[in-house]
């Protein structure tokens, strides 16, 4: 099973032909998902006692699997967050599944590890985080908003012994992403929402005045968000961890879509304050061109986080001799080196290149504003935030809107789904692929 016989020798051939031919797709076909009983009848039973054979499994796939999934790095996918990994990024994807490295733990995974940090410092680099800043990459923003949080619930237990038993308590904002709210019920916290659609400094001080006691003793962190999913938002940075250094709470920031802006000169600014959090994640796999998945969930001081998340066992304890352990710091153990197809890209274009990229496609955000401001049957709703867009079309039902994104979809021309915004259904764009150009914007209006 484990030996490079002929049939394998031609299989690897025809697998890394595939690969590189869908590689070479500028753009792929964007593709759609089929209903269960389509896929039943096209694809059948696909496990078998004696298995298809390596070719047989390999067209089903080509030719029955991957058109019934929605390729997310077409340049008119431009709907939820999508994904515009880097060629060489998808390629050492390639070799990060051959080399078998477990990155759980300096002593099985040295050298991959090393190359993770160094793609983490760059990013505690372009936030301004200390020296001492570090964390892992994990599956996605998700993961990684837990398992900071889980960090920041610990180092308040730690501080406050009196409050050990309690209940944790979570302040976080109404556009914050969904996956606060997932961690706060998975730890059994509560959360409270603060301010509107952008957090401000002021917003958290008014919220935690009006706490009683009893609450205030509960509160444990603070969740902004540098770039909400819906609108681009960037909340009050510098406000909040002023709030916080004073009040003495955990300051998180989720940047999982809107961190990578960071490294666009132009957006920098807008991010002022970020270097006082306490923890902070980004997913590569959104805006800084790795392939899915990879969030880097980054502390300020690595020690508190080590503090939570370390796993005990007799089997366990080799690994602890003060060597860096990513599987310290997050809620996992065993875990691919996921954070090496975004370290070898950086190191095969150099970071000017990853400013460069998100530059252009901000640019692009903002020339699709301008774009649907001139068109006559639509206007902005918000103002254009970070590479998003979100606009209405005037006069349409939600039906209406359900069906064009339907339809445009049908057709091959992209994915631009509906989303609400103050409870009226709008459309939005969120651009994250360099290639995505004018003239693909232009296509899609002009079907409006
Ligand atoms: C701001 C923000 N936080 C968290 C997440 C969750 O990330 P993931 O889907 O990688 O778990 C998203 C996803 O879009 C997001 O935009």
């Amino acid at each position: 099973m484990h030996q490079i016989k002929p049939d394998i020798e031609a299989l690897s051939k025809s697998i890394l032909a595939y690969a590189m031919e869908r590689l070479r797709m500028h753009p792929p076909s964007i593709d759609h998902p089929l209903p269960q009983t389509t896929l039943e009848a096209l694809a059948g039973q696909t496990i078998t006692a004696e298995g298809l054979g390596g070719e047989q499994a390999l067209t089903l796939f080509i030719e029955t699997l991957a058109p019934a999934c929605i390729s997310q790095d077409h340049p008119r996918y431009l709907s939820f967050v999508p994904t515009a990994p880097s060629e060489v990024s998808t390629l050492f994807d390639l070799v990060v599944g051959t080399s078998n490295i477990c990155a759980s733990s300096w002593l099985e995974g040295a050298g991959a590890i090393y190359a993770e940090n160094q793609a983490l410092r760059w990013i505690s680099d372009i936030a301004g985080f200390p020296a001492q800043a570090g964390g892992a990459f994990v599956s996605g923003g998700t993961a990684g908003n837990l398992s900071a949080l889980v960090a920041a619930r610990h180092d308040w237990r730690h501080q406050h012994p009196e409050h050990a038993t309690k209940r944790g308590l979570i302040v976080s904002s109404r556009g914050a992403h969904a996956s606060i709210e997932q961690a706060a019920h998975v730890m059994d916290a509560d959360l409270v929402e603060s301010g509107s659609h952008q957090l401000t400094g002021s917003d958290v001080a008014k919220t935690i005045a009006a706490l009683n006691t009893e609450d205030r003793s509960r509160l444990f962190a603070v969740a902004c968000t540098a770039g909400t999913t819906n609108l681009g938002v960037i909340d009050d940075m510098q406000g909040i961890g002023d709030v916080c250094s004073k009040e003495r709470i955990w300051f998180h920031v989720d940047g999982a879509y809107g961190g990578a802006a960071l490294a666009a000169p132009s957006a920098r600014p807008l991010f002022d304050g970020i270097e006082m959090a306490d923890s902070f994640i980004v997913d590569p796999h959104k805006w800084l061109f790795a392939p899915f998945d990879c969030c880097a969930l980054i502390y300020a001081d690595p020690v508190k986080a080590r503090k939570a998340h370390r796993q005990h066992g007799d089997y366990l304890e080799v690994f602890y001799d003060g060597t860096w352990n990513p599987s310290d710091y997050a809620h996992h153990l065993s875990r691919r080196a996921r954070g090496l197809p975004f370290w070898f890209s950086l190191a095969v274009h150099g970071t000017q290149a990853y400013s460069d990229a998100v530059e252009t496609t901000l640019d692009c955000a903002r020339e699709a504003a301008t774009m649907i401001e001139a068109h006559p049957n639509l206007e902005m709703v918000t103002e254009q935030r970070l590479s998003i867009c979100v606009f209405r079309r005037k006069g349409w039902s939600p039906e209406e809107y359900r069906a064009w994104s339907d339809a445009l979809l049908e057709r091959g021309d992209g994915l631009v789904t509906p989303t609400k915004h103050e409870g009226e259904t709008v459309l939005r764009f969120c651009i994250v692929n360099p290639r995505t150009s004018r003239e693909d914007i232009q296509l899609i209006l002009d079907t409006l």
